[in-house]
């Protein structure tokens, strides 16, 4: 057996084995098969979907992408084709993949969430669901974006009480008074925190003088929001003992492990797929060469291992 073989990149959150601590994040790799040609999601801990709405959504109108340095401004405005259109036609595509699905959603409200909640409880392809609280780049009353501590309380204890999956919360640094929301969270029964969600920016094109978005402003993501995402894994990391699932910026296995060292359980890559499709599993074999060379045989050895004493 060689040494490579020994090493044991699995990681469990709740109930749920995950095989390796990568995944990809929400929306940036769409619910079905564009992306098969290039990357093996059955290589990954996790998939994670676009995140579905009740109800079909058109999403803002064009332009709702525009790169920045070292990132780039997104206001999709979550257009999806709704519940029902997932579970007829993107879960049997889905469930082939050999990994973990986890299905992420948003609502108007918490009990349309729960609703929502309830109806995928019963599909035994999903293993997981995400509650997407946080999207910036939503005008309307169709979802809630969860601002403060009571809202995100309210809404996770009633999908808790209406789904035995495991339950993701997903949180982002407009929310106010994060800590105190995140805390609630896990109070009020999630199982996992997802972190961060986009933060909020614009741009302007000088000549039109005209956004560069349709909808004025957007979500910023990429490396320019790593160091910002990693901050908010350690300091959730240092005050509650939660499973969280860091996103950012990660582009590289290093920037993966820097997650994983502040604590995170899993990883998920997202703006760099754009770039290179084969970023999350580039992310794994990254990690297994460094476990190797490190001498770490499990996740355990190195997890939330950041030295801080000088
Ligand atoms: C084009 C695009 C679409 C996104 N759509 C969603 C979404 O539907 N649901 C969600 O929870 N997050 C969504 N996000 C946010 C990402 O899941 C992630 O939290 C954020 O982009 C930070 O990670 P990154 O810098 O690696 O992209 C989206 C991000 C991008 C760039």
């Amino acid at each position: 057996m060689s040494q490579k073989s020994k090493i044991d990149l699995s990681t469990k959150i709740g109930d749920v084995t995950f095989k390796n601590p990568i995944t990809v994040a929400s929306g940036t790799f769409g619910n079905t098969d564009e992306y098969e040609p290039y990357v093996d999601f059955g290589e990954l801990g996790a998939f994670v979907t676009k995140t579905i709405t009740l109800n079909p959504r058109v999403g803002n109108p064009m332009p709702r992408i525009f790169e920045t340095p070292s990132g780039m401004l997104n206001a999709i405005g979550l257009e999806n084709k709704g519940l029902e259109d997932y579970i007829e036609n993107k879960l049997p595509y889905l469930s082939k993949i050999k990994t973990n699905l986890i299905t992420s959603i948003a609502g108007k409200d918490a009990s349309e969430l729960a609703g929502m909640a309830k109806r995928l409880d019963s599909c035994n392809e999903v293993s997981a669901i995400e509650l997407n609280l946080s999207c910036p780049n939503i005008r309307d009353k169709n979802v809630k974006v969860a601002k403060h501590a009571e809202e995100v309380e309210r809404v996770v204890k009633e999908v808790r009480q209406c789904t035995n999956k495991l339950l993701i919360t997903k949180l982002s640094p407009e929310m106010d008074f994060f800590m105190e929301v995140a805390e609630l969270s896990v109070k009020s029964g999630t199982d996992a925190l997802s972190m961060i969600n986009t933060i909020k920016g614009m741009a302007i094109n000088v000549n039109t003088l005209k956004p560069m978005l349709s909808n004025v402003t957007g979500g910023l993501s990429g490396p320019a929001v790593r160091p910002i995402a990693l901050r908010y894994v350690y300091e959730v990391k240092q005050h509650l003992d939660i499973p969280v699932i860091g996103m950012g910026g990660v582009a590289s296995w290093r920037d993966a492990m820097e997650f994983i060292i502040a604590g995170a359980h899993m990883v998920a890559t997202g703006t760099s797929n754009f770039v290179n499709p084969r970023a999350p599993q580039d992310c794994v074999e990254g990690i297994e060469n460094y476990m190797q060379e490190k001498g770490y045989s499990s996740m355990k050895d190195i997890r939330g291992k950041l030295q801080t004493s000088v």
